[in-house]
């Protein structure tokens, strides 16, 4: 199978395939158009696409995928482009089938609590449409605005809201896709049980583009919330947080989100991201919380931290513009640590809630011991065990702060990829979260499906 050496584009027979089958319209050749499908988010990762094709529905993704196989051509599906372990961008010479035109949504189906989407839909206009009859889609990140359904899926995307709802996982009731042989498969109907054999959506979510490119999804929604207001609290350190989360589960009805940032944090998005400082004096830690209910619960909530000792300050925000202010200082950042310099390490990992006090505490220390000048931007889900250890300084391609984090990611009993991933960034460190016999069963899955290791070569599986 060819992923470099293609022929120039005009010379191209599987480029005129291609065209044939989508309209030259949507083949996309010249360098100044495909350089926005070739670089990935953090500017880390970036290689040359033979050709971005953009099919219009999932008939023409098929035949697309059929020419590839026809022509012995890589494949690497692309939604959004905001993924952050370089799982997809080209990386030399693939045929990047981008979701931007799978955008179709039907009408929310109410009695069921669901919707169909194409693949290419953003994960922001789900959430207008879902609200629009009423509805909440129970995924929801800092990257709504570009991310997809379709890459949410293929990463089993977590996100601000999986303490409420769960992850993406527990989002998917089906999917339409197609497979490396181009044949689709289509489980799209919604029916909440139905035990017929292997639950393929199940597989294709989390598999990172290797096994099929998702064209469509059929998404569980759940009621909107009437009401909604969040809440700063600032606390002393990762421990004391840990105690306002298992304090506030239990005191209030629908705890929406639980996100913990430090003061460094919010120190690098106001320099960088636009935020503005939420107290006068700096606190170690805070959480962002978010509570929800059919009626207002901003009582339950002031209820619940005034019993809270370790809560030092507190900034509440019951209307929609003091909220986003409050979830800029969360939300910037992504942002902010990439405007600081080179791309950082971005390190996504989960530990079990007890050990999240100390992976937060020696995190740090295990960097220090390898780069004294390296700066750690600790932030995150706290209700899913999941911080983001982000490292600043270390060169990209110095990956021994990785392995140190990683490693200790491992002693704690915990993942190395919470909800980015493998991607191409952690293919090495896969060891430390599956054993062998673990390993050769997803190998054997990837070789029954994808024979001629055609779709993401690179992803997930070193080879
Ligand atoms: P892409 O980046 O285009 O692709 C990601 C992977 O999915 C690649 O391997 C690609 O080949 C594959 N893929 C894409 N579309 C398909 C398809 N239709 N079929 C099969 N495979 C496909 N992630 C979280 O989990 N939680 C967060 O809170 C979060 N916040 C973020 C905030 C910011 C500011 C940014 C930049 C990123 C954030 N992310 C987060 C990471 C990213 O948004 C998610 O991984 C998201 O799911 C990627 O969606 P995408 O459409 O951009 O996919
Ligand atoms: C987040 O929670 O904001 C994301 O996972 C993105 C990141 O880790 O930078
Ligand atoms: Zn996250």
């Amino acid at each position: 199978m060819s992923t470099t050496g293609s022929p120039p584009a005009a010379a191209d027979p599987l480029v005129a395939a291609l065209s044939d089958i989508v309209g030259d319209d949507h083949v996309l050749t010249d360098a100044a158009l495909t350089a926005a499908y070739e670089t990935d988010w953090t500017r880390r990762w970036s290689g040359r696409a033979r050709c971005v094709v953009r099919p219009a529905d999932t008939d023409q993704t098929a035949v697309v995928v059929r020419a590839c196989v026809e022509h012995d051509a890589a494949v690497l599906a692309q939604g959004g482009n905001t993924g952050l372990v370089g799982g997809g961008v080209p990386r030399g010479g693939e045929v990047v089938v981008s979701t931007g035109r799978l955008t179709g949504l039907d009408p929310v189906d109410t009695v069921a609590g669901q919707v169909t989407a194409g693949a290419g839909v953003t994960i922001a206009a789900l959430h207008d449409h879902a609200a629009a009859a009423g509805f909440a889609y129970g995924v929801d990140l800092g990257a709504r605005d570009s991310a997809t359904v379709g890459g949410t899926i293929a990463t089993a995307a977590g996100g601000v809201r999986v303490v409420r709802y769960g992850s993406t996982r527990a989002q998917v009731m089906g999917v339409e896709a197609v497979l490396p042989d181009g044949s689709v498969i289509s489980r799209l109907d919604g029916l909440v049980k139905d035990n017929v054999g292997y639950d393929l959506p199940a597989l294709l979510t989390g598999s990172e583009g290797t096994l099929g490119i998702v064209t469509r999804a059929r998404l569980r929604l759940h009621p909107r919330p009437a009401h909604r207001v969040a809440a700063l609290l600032a606390v002393g350190s990762v421990a004391e947080a840990l105690e306002v989360f298992t304090a506030l589960r239990a005191a209030v009805d629908e705890l929406a989100a639980v996100e913990l940032i430090t003061h460094e944090g919010i120190e690098l998005v106001v320099e960088h991201a636009g935020g503005t400082r939420p107290f006068d004096e700096p606190h170690p830690v805070c959480l962002l919380v978010e509570v929800t209910g059919r009626d207002d619960p901003t009582d339950a909530l002031a209820a619940a931290v005034a019993d809270l000792p370790v809560v030092r300050d507190a900034a509440v925000a019951a209307d929609p513009p003091a909220r986003a202010r409050l979830w800029r200082l969360r939300e910037g950042h992504t942002e902010a640590i990439s405007a600081v310099g080179p791309p950082p390490h971005k390190l996504d990992v989960s530990v079990p809630l007890p050990a999240l006090p100390e992976l937060a505490a020696r995190a740090p220390e295990v960097v220090a011991a390898l780069d004294t000048t390296a700066r750690v931007v600790l932030f995150g889900h706290v209700g899913d065990g999941n911080l983001h250890v982000n490292i600043i300084g270390p060169n990209p391609d110095d990956d021994r702060v990785d392995r140190a984090v990683f490693e200790l990611v491992a002693e704690l009993g915990g993942s190395i990829s919470a909800e980015h991933g493998i991607g191409v960034h952690k293919l090495a460190y896969v060891g430390l979260g599956r054993d062998a016999a673990d390993r050769a069963a997803m190998r054997r899955i990837k070789d029954a499906l994808d024979p001629d290791g055609r779709f993401n070569p690179g992803v997930l599986f070193e080879d």
